[in-house]
């Protein structure tokens, strides 16, 4: 049996086209999608029945719970308040352009899907077992993605909510997220992802796909809608450029952006080393700015003083460690 597994969908009919014209061609006998249809996209009611007449199987994400209910906001699980400024803006959108017809059908989604599938025990959820809304990274720890495999108990678990493909084995079961249709994965490619999943006598497999679509016909839907153009700059290149305080340091060190320009500090003062002033950061209209190879990079010790920010936000069990003999770059919030 060949499963073709998606997720975030993110008001992107385009894309979804392609998945299934590529699910079709590669053979898939069953489609699924694992919520999240809604959000960054112009035309949210424009997926809905491609979902249904193409036969898709669907579960609810945060954004269709939310949407289905008609909540104040997407309950996407941002902390930061410049994460949850891009986030309000995209929910409000789409809240508003989405029928009533539509959000009542998101109402009949369950959130998780669970079968025997070829001897295999395999289960669907959105963010993870644990919650809706889980963001489930490939950096975290062995204990962190043992928590969650253990709190499912399938042989297959496959999820999305992070946007960001990975596949993982975890003994002897095989842990999916299968990534967003909606956008790219931050990894400069134009091309969305989604998964393959092989299940026969009682052994999985799976494959990243990455999906090449019609960007440029969604690009200018965006544009036309008056959406703001760090969206549609992520949809041209590939970088996200909104909502990244909340991916973690390891996945936010292979995009272009790591940080906000509003958290670039004003100045540094560090034991000997650091710049006095603000570095010089070009404005090019974005709301984010690289910090690898950027006038954000400290020179002077191998660490970066804006990191401080970066990992803070991002990890709740950081905590800054000073290497002997290393210059120790302080945070300028420190005041010292
Ligand atoms: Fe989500």
């Amino acid at each position: 049996m060949r499963l073709a597994v998606c997720g975030g969908v993110y008001s992107n009919p385009y894309a979804l086209r392609a998945f299934l014209d590529d699910a079709r061609r590669r053979g898939c006998d069953r489609l699924f999608c694992l919520g999240d249809l809604g959000g960054f996209g112009a035309e949210p009611d424009a997926v809905w029945p491609l979902l249904v007449d193409n036969g898709v199987e669907c579960i609810a994400g945060n954004y269709d719970v939310a949407i289905g209910r008609g909540d104040d906001d997407c309950g996407c699980g941002y902390r930061d308040p410049r994460d949850n400024e891009f986030a309000q803006l995209i929910y409000d959108f789409t809240k508003a352009h989405t029928s009533a017809d539509y959000a009542a059908w998101m109402r009949t989604l369950d959130i998780e899907h669970r079968e025997t599938m070829a001897g295999l025990d395999v289960h669907f959820v959105h963010g993870s077992p644990l919650v809706l809304n889980d963001f489930f990274w490939e950096s975290l720890d062995d204990a962190e993605v043992e928590l969650r495999v253990k709190e499912s108990g399938a042989d297959v678990l496959c999820c999305t909510h992070t946007g960001l493909p990975w596949i993982k084995r975890v003994g002897e079961r095989l842990v999916v997220n299968v990534g967003a249709l909606g956008r790219p994965a931050n990894d400069g490619r134009r091309e969305v992802w989604y998964a393959v999943l092989d299940i026969d006598d009682g052994r999985a497999e799976a494959e990243l796909v990455p999906l090449a679509y019609d960007w440029q016909a969604h690009a200018a839907s965006m544009r036309a809608a008056g959406l703001p153009e760090p969206f549609v700059e992520t949809v041209e290149t590939g970088w996200w450029t909104t909502c990244l305080e909340v991916v973690p340091p390891r996945e936010r060190s292979r995009g272009r952006y790591q940080l906000y320009r509003s958290a670039v500090p004003s100045g540094f003062a560090a034991d000997g080393v650091g710049w006095a002033d603000a570095p010089e950061v070009v404005d090019d209209g974005l709301p984010v700015v690289p910090l690898f190879g950027s006038p954000c990079s400290h020179p002077g010790c191998g660490c970066t003083p804006t990191s401080t920010a970066t990992c803070a936000a991002s990890t709740a069990r950081w905590r800054p460690r000073p290497r002997p003999g290393a210059a120790r770059c302080l945070s300028p919030a420190s005041g010292t």
